[in-house]
């Protein structure tokens, strides 16, 4: 059944409940556990117990010492910021963790006092939320794809691939040594590497991976891990190398605000069109469309 037909369906059971019955039933729609746990598939357990794996293998920031790059850049942002990664921390976890003591939403604007203001949290990793939307809402059917992960992390955007697609191959490119032992763990835990294969390199030297993939995802990727010339040369290598027609590219933010906020001076409407992504969606609670905005989809002309 395809939306408008469950639309029709729900109009004509709707006009056979009695009107006293209604008010009643139309509020247990919109409140019900029973309606929202609809939403959850085995697949989105079986991604919070590969977050609750990762989280036994990280500090509570999910940072290494080895991104010392990337620590500094985070401290250096005019208002004080946490990175929490929303691959392994929901909101439910985050409020546990608050009330353990173990997290803060605020920080102490004079020491001492209790004149605080709330913290601003950076995610390094899509949540597990925004990957259900990527992979059911952005990219079409992947049967007989490979999907590309440019800086794969911990691995969030590879797993969501293998749960919720059909995608042939999911390829990673993972800088971090660290990150891609992670990666390889999990891999091995849950019997991912069938389709799952993760490369420890910089993007730079992958061009073949780049040339062949037929949906490439760029998170966040270079910013806060490269310096700006090393993000310059990346994006400029990416801009050459990714010209298979009718690729799809996955990009936060959008590649207009890469490009500006570098200088770099790249022929966007040569190269590719934007296609819009409809956000008007319910995934769960926790649905953040402010996040889901933030994803921004392409095809390679
Ligand atoms: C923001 S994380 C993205 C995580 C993941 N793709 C996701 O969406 O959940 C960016 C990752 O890119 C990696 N990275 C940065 N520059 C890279 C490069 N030149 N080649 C490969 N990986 C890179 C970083 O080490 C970091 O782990």
């Amino acid at each position: 059944m395809d939306v408008s037909e469950a639309k029709d369906a729900i109009h004509s059971l709707l006009g056979r409940v009695s009107p006293r019955a209604l008010p009643k039933v139309i509020q247990w729609m919109r409140t019900s556990s029973e309606i929202e746990e609809l939403t959850t598939s085995n697949s989105d357990i079986l991604l919070h117990n590969i977050a609750d794996s990762l989280r036994n293998h990280l500090p509570l920031e999910a940072m290494v010492l080895s991104e010392d790059l990337a620590i500094e850049n985070i401290q250096r942002l005019q208002k004080p910021t946490l990175h929490v990664d929303a691959f392994l921390y929901n909101d439910d976890t985050i409020d546990s963790l608050c009330e353990e003591g173990k997290m803060s939403r605020n920080y102490c604007m004079s020491c001492g006092s209790t004149k605080t203001a709330p913290l601003d949290f950076l995610s390094h990793s899509f949540s597990i939320l925004e990957l259900k939307f990527l992979f059911h809402n952005v990219i079409p059917d992947l049967s007989g794809k490979t999907l590309l992960d440019v800086g794969s992390r911990l691995g969030a955007v590879l797993y969501a691939g293998y749960v919720y697609s059909s995608a042939s191959k999911l390829e990673g490119v993972e800088i971090n040594a660290e990150f891609c032992n992670l990666q390889e763990k999990i891999i091995n835990k849950y019997n991912f590497s069938d389709r799952i294969q993760v490369h420890h390199s910089d993007i730079c030297s992958q061009k073949s991976l780049l040339q062949q993939a037929d949906v490439v995802v760029l998170n966040n990727v270079f910013e806060y891990f490269l310096k700006k010339e090393e993000q310059i040369k990346a994006w400029i290598f990416i801009y050459e190398n990714l010209r298979k027609k009718g690729c799809l590219v996955v990009t936060v933010p959008s590649l207009q605000e890469s490009f500006n906020k570098l200088q770099v001076n790249l022929q966007l409407s040569q190269w590719a069109e934007e296609v819009e992504v409809d956000t008007d969606i319910f995934l769960g609670p926790d649905t953040d469309q402010e996040a889901l905005s933030d994803i921004h989809l392409y095809r390679v002309l």
